[in-house]
């Protein structure tokens, strides 16, 4: 399907490099301009599989028995997931994402906390973004 629900065939799914990403960013700013720099934006509506996930993740990353001092959040919106799932595990975290705003709304959310693990903010794609070294325990 394609971001409208429409159905599309195989022929039609081949889009380029530029076109994927920049319609993954289009989406999401949307989502921002509709005031959903929020846990509901991020879930897609589903805020009801946050606890889950976050005890689920802390399950698994139990299982992993990582070094835990520093972490990259990749596509960490508004910094849900390192907020809840990495801030009480990690001693340093960087987030990395598309959307200034939502990257603001974490920024926020850390500067709350009673010890503030945040380091870095990379306002950047994914595909464009290069790690200063071999730093992060997890990513
Ligand atoms: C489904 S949301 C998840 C946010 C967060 N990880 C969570 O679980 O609450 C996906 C996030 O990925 C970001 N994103 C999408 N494409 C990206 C890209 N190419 N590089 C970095 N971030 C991207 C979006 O801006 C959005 O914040």
């Amino acid at each position: 399907m394609d971001m409208d629900g429409n159905d599309m065939n195989r022929s039609e799914v081949h889009i380029d490099e530029k076109t994927w990403y920049e319609g993954g960013e289009e989406y999401w700013k949307i989502i921002a301009e509709k005031g959903k720099a929020n846990m509901d934006g991020m879930l897609g509506g589903l805020t009801h599989v946050h606890d889950t996930d976050i005890t689920e993740s802390q399950n698994f990353m139990k299982l992993l028995n990582l070094r835990t001092d520093y972490v990259l959040d990749v596509g960490s919106g508004i910094g849900r997931v390192a907020e809840h799932l990495l801030a009480p595990i990690y001693a340093n975290i960087d987030l990395l994402d598309i959307n200034a705003e939502f990257l603001q709304v974490a920024r926020n959310n850390f500067s709350q906390l009673p010890r503030n693990p945040l380091r870095n903010v990379f306002c950047i794609g994914l595909q464009q973004f290069r790690a200063q070294g071999p730093i992060y325990d997890l990513v």
